[in-house]
């Protein structure tokens, strides 16, 4: 029996000595390891042998089966790793292939405007308030110092929700709520936002635009403080040989109130003008609804179109290209600011 044993080890390991794949390794595993193979089988025959033979014939048994065990093992490593190898050698990785092209997003052009103004705006000390863009009667217009009946409240027809409520049709509400906020404390703010008009959309108009408000309540603000503001904007935004012109205008929510417009050199080479903004310094009704004492705190406020500005920066033909998402138009303002 033990020659038999024997011959059985060497036979099984010459068969995985010679096994050249994976499943050839499986194939002998099972016939000579699983429950009824030809190891375990040599077990059963225990039963035949003299008692006192039984022990050293089990033991010699299960060293087979270790030693069977041992050699598939190593074979199996061996042939994975052959087959790593082989995998590897086959997909050769080509590093001077061209890449897949990634497209890569930029900031909207009316965005990159707003985050322009407020670089300025923060490097003098203003802070950004925002405000709701569905708002009360109450801050869009009677805080602005226009009341229910005001005839200047049908320069900015509306969308209303209700009787109340309405899509705000400036950023000057972000005025009121903001001195309220402060409680009678100085304040210097820029508020960019989205606001929205009835308005038939063509080349020039869209019924939903954008604004920055700007804001500064003080002691001793005079006229002459809201001039260097917005000549510091302009000059900003459009280059330092600009200037700029106020004419008399009318808001009702700034006393005295103008309408500023920036030069430009015409193609004849003489100076032109184009209005971009309006401003004024702050009516004292709206102080005094807003918490301040008009006869100790004075102010300025402006407000200006951003559309208008990109227009003019950017020399676009078309409003309404900046909300018909064009990937041809947004992507020729790729780092134009940066
Ligand atoms: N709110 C005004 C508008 O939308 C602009 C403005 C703001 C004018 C602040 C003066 C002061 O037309």
């Amino acid at each position: 029996m033990i020659e038999y044993l024997i011959e059985l080890i060497k036979k099984a390991l010459d068969e995985v000595h010679a096994a050249h794949d994976l499943p050839g390794v499986e194939e002998i595993r099972v016939r000579y390891l699983s429950k009824k193979g030809e190891v375990s089988l040599m077990m059963g025959k225990l039963r035949d042998l003299p008692q006192e033979e039984r022990p050293a014939f089990g033991q010699k048994v299960n060293e087979a089966k270790e030693q069977i065990e041992h050699a598939l093992y190593v074979k199996k490593q061996a042939l994975e790793e052959a087959e790593l190898l082989k995998t590897l050698e086959q997909e050769k990785i080509d590093v001077t292939l061209p890449g897949y092209q990634f497209y890569q997003g930029s900031i909207h052009p009316l965005n990159q405007v707003i985050e322009d103004v407020e670089d300025l705006f923060v490097g003098l000390g203003y802070e950004v308030a925002e405000g709701p863009e569905v708002e009360n009667d109450h801050y869009n217009f009677e805080m602005m110092n226009l009341a229910k009946d005001h005839p200047a409240r049908a320069m900015q027809d509306s969308f209303y929700i209700d009787e109340n409520t309405l899509l705000r049709t400036h950023t000057s509400p972000v005025q009121a709520r903001t001195m309220l906020l402060k409680k009678g404390e100085p304040l210097r703010i820029i508020c960019p936002g989205k606001v929205y008009r009835r308005d038939d959309d063509d080349p020039t108009h869209s019924h939903q635009f954008m604004q920055i408000e700007g804001l500064v309540i003080d002691q001793n603000i005079s006229f002459a403080n809201l001039k260097d503001a917005l000549l510091k904007m302009i000059r900003h935004l459009f280059g330092e040989d600009r200037v700029i012109r106020l004419r008399p205008s009318y808001f009702p929510f700034t006393e005295p109130s103008v309408e500023v417009d920036v030069s430009y050199v015409k193609k004849d080479g003489s100076l032109g003008y184009i209005e971009v903004l309006g401003a004024g310094r702050v009516h004292p009704n709206v102080l005094k609804m807003g918490g301040y004492d008009p006869l100790k705190f004075q102010g300025f406020a402006f407000g200006i179109g951003v559309e208008r500005i990109a227009i003019l920066k950017y020399n676009i033909d078309d409003i309404r290209h900046f909300y018909t998402n064009d990937i041809r138009f947004l992507s020729q303002f790729k780092g134009v600011n940066r």
